[in-house]
């Protein structure tokens, strides 16, 4: 994945962060991903007083796409963190996908390779994975 690509997705998903509504868990998530065209789509984490009802940033950002006749992903980037300056996060783990992100994400590959699943703190600080290292031997019909 392009540097700049991965630094712009970076940028969205720590603006898309500042829209995550976790007044329960005061853990906020962003989430923006890429697809072929280049748009981009952006999610945050939503949860609900009926805790089971919250949805993750990443799969918001992947309904979105999905809703907007998107089928495949190329990359998407997370940051998530507690509620703290956004500089603060340095002092906390990475936010990985969840196993349901990273079931959902599966669905939706490109129509070659794999998804590049960027996991950040910040432009300078991230790792890269493919989604099959994170979700090795996945369900698929
Ligand atoms: N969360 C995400 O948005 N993405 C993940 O991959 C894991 C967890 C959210 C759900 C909940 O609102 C908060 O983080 C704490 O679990």
């Amino acid at each position: 994945m392009n540097k700049n690509v991965i630094e712009l997705l970076i940028t969205e998903a720590a603006k898309a962060r500042k829209m995550a509504y976790a007044p329960y868990s005061n853990y906020l998530v962003g989430a923006a991903l890429v697809v072929p065209s280049g748009n981009i789509y952006t999610g945050c984490n939503i949860e609900n007083a009926s805790y089971g009802l919250s949805i993750c940033a990443e799969r918001a950002a992947v309904f979105k796409a999905v809703s907007e006749g998107q089928r495949h992903i190329d990359a998407i980037a997370i940051i998530g963190g507690p509620l703290v300056e956004e500089s603060m996060l340095e002092d906390y783990d990475y936010a990985y996908p969840c196993g349901a992100c990273r079931q959902v994400l599966s669905e939706f590959l490109p129509a070659s390779g794999d998804i590049d699943v960027i996991v950040a703190k910040s432009i300078e600080d991230y790792k890269m994975f493919k989604l099959s290292e994170l979700l090795p031997n996945s369900f698929n019909l």
